[in-house]
């Protein structure tokens, strides 16, 4: 049998990195990397490295710059799928920054399409976001609940990203794809040696708690605590990134042994538990036995109230449940933050 050649877009990001993680562990297959570093650092593949024992062979390429992308697959021939996760992140930042992020995140999509399909690419996997859904009533929601009106720019760009993605497939003669549509992944590899690691101040919020933690953030702001919710505070679906990551191989699995009939489906990655922000930081102040510095503050722009998955499609479909709790979330999240530490005194 032929190797699989799998690109991973983002592959030094956070996600992308725990993905590259959980695909090192099937054979059969060869995985590179293509990262523009924007808000990660090549030294992810020495973790990379360090964990699994594999060198990640990696370029660097702005994927939304179409001669650059024509270069990824000049050098790598036969790459068979993409697994697509590059792309900005930050709600408040696309709402401050609307135009970079419609160009960043659907040029680099519509690029990787066009030249993937010229390319013989037959497998494609999109990073949704449940942002999509906006500010829902009907929870939890499942992957047949409307797409609501969108809350930022960069929720946007996931609900146009995955319409392009759709269309691209249906008029397409080769290839088949899945969109998933991550709620909040957080945590760490166990090893602790692999975490998220924005190049700025992080938005999001566990990495908010943990450099909190560890002192790199005085005190952190909790944005909002008027909110009709049992404590105030938004609520989100944490889930793992080990577990996201493992949804992946199972999403190309299923795309490579053709065991999926249609040539576009989507799904839902959250572990189907609402939990307030309030809530997280209990957990993290419980894990790590120290209280936190935390003011509240005002509401954020962009943010929604409440959310979390009806996962059963993917545990019927993709045969995928998530494993890890939120303290296992916490624990290893913290871990991440403590090793940062360690290698940086
Ligand atoms: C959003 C998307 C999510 C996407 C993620 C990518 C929604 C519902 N979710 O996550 O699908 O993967 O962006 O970045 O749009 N918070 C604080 N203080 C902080 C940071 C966050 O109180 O310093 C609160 C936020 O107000 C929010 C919660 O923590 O209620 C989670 O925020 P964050 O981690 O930024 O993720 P989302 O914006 O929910």
């Amino acid at each position: 049998m032929s190797e699989n050649i799998i690109l991973v877009t983002g592959g030094a990001g956070y996600i992308g990195s725990h993905t590259i993680v959980a695909l090192t562990k099937l054979s059969g297959f060869k995985i590179i990397s293509v990262d523009n570093y924007s808000n990660s650092s090549p030294e992810t593949y020495k973790r990379i490295k360090e964990i699994t024992g594999i060198t990640i062979e990696h370029i660097e390429a702005d994927l939304s710059n179409k001669n650059e992308v024509e270069e990824v697959f000049k050098k790598f021939k036969g790459i068979t799928g993409i697994i697509h996760f590059a792309a900005f992140k930050s709600v408040p930042e696309s709402v401050a920054k609307p135009l970079m992020y419609y160009h960043n995140n659907i040029n680099s999509l519509l690029h990787l399409l066009e030249i993937g399909e010229k390319n013989g690419v037959q497998n494609f996997i999109f990073s949704s976001s449940c942002s999509v859904y906006g500010n829902i009533k009907e929870l939890p929601v499942n992957e047949e609940t409307s797409i609501g009106k969108v809350e930022s720019p960069y929720a946007f760009t996931k609900v146009v990203g995955e319409k392009i993605l759709e269309d691209a497939l249906l008029g397409s003669s080769t290839m088949k794809g899945i969109v998933l549509r991550y709620f909040n992944p957080v945590g760490a590899h166990e090893t602790g040696k692999l975490g998220e690691l924005p190049n700025q101040r992080p938005n999001n919020l566990v990495p908010v708690i943990t450099q909190t933690g560890i002192g790199k953030i005085p005190k952190m702001e909790i944005f909002g605590n008027d909110y009709p919710t049992r404590d105030g505070t938004c609520i989100r679906d944490y889930i793992h990134v080990c577990d996201i990551a493992e949804a992946h191989v199972k999403a190309l699995n299923l795309l490579i042994n053709n065991e999926q009939q249609q040539v576009f489906d989507l799904f839902n990655l959250g572990s189907g538990k609402g939990v307030t922000v309030l809530e997280a930081i209990n957990a993290f102040e419980k894990i790590s036995n120290q209280k936190l510095n935390f003011e509240i503050i005002d509401r954020r722009a962009g943010d929604v109230e409440s959310i979390y998955a009806d996962n059963t499609k993917a545990a019927k479909i993709l045969g995928w449940k998530p494993k890890r709790s939120l303290d296992e979330m916490m624990e290893s999240a913290w871990k991440w933050e403590l090793y940062l530490k360690n290698i940086s005194q």
